[in-house]
């Protein structure tokens, strides 16, 4: 199945199933961007609106773009705000934003299903303003090499969704080379994870 398909199916059952990674990408952003405000906010991968309903507050406008009308149409429901729009969009193609129109972009739990970094960080930064900031909390890759992958359960059955494994060298690299600065750097455990490698790698880099 693929990346697009899995989620349409997933979006039914993606906000109340289990999902220890998206508890705590939820605490992990409200934390980070805690107290801070922003004129234009670009969400990439926005899913079934998790974070999206968080961005409405801080965000004087929210872009949100997917390209599951499944979760999407999830998010619609969730997020009734005045300031946000929604666009299906592929992040591997050109992204439907125009040059320099956003403060924050934020990605989360979404690279995984990228197979080309360099593609996102050169529209990232073609889209972020000088100054904007580019918030990433993604699968730790310990947790990929382990054989971690975003997946959900259809009755009996396990599905999992494609991935690509990102080194930590990557994300840095890819970025370094589009001109970013690395602003932010950590890794974090679900309270449950004691012993365990780290669940989320997060990044903050400016443009
Ligand atoms: C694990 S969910 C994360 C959703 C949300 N960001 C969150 O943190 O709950 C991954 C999302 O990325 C989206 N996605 C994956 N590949 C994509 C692509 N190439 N273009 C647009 N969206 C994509 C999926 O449709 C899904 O909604």
């Amino acid at each position: 199945m693929g990346i697009q398909d899995a989620y349409n199916e997933w979006s039914g059952i993606y906000d109340t199933n289990t999902n220890l990674t998206r508890d705590l990408d939820s605490t992990l952003t409200r934390n980070l961007l805690a107290d801070q405000q922003f004129d234009h906010i670009l969400e990439l991968g926005c899913g079934t609106g998790k974070n999206t309903q968080f961005f409405v507050q801080i965000g004087r406008n929210v872009h949100a773009l997917d390209f599951s009308q499944g979760m999407i149409e999830k998010a619609k429901e969730k997020v009734r705000a005045d300031n946000v729009r929604f666009s299906m969009a592929d992040l591997t193609k050109q992204w439907p934003c125009e040059d320099k129109a956003y403060d924050l972009i934020s990605c989360n739990l979404v690279l995984e299903h990228i197979p080309d970094l360099a593609h996102i960080f050169s529209e990232a930064a073609r889209v972020l303003r000088s100054g904007g900031k580019f918030l990433i909390n993604e699968l730790h890759p310990f947790k990929q090499y382990q054989g971690t992958k975003a997946r959900f359960e259809r009755g009996d059955e396990t599905i999992e969704v494609d991935v690509f494994v990102h080194h930590i060298s990557e994300f840095i690299n890819t970025a370094l080379k589009n001109n970013f600065k690395l602003i932010h750097f950590n890794e974090y455990w679900h309270a449950e994870d004691s012993h365990k490698p780290p669940r989320l790698v997060s990044f903050i880099f400016e443009k």
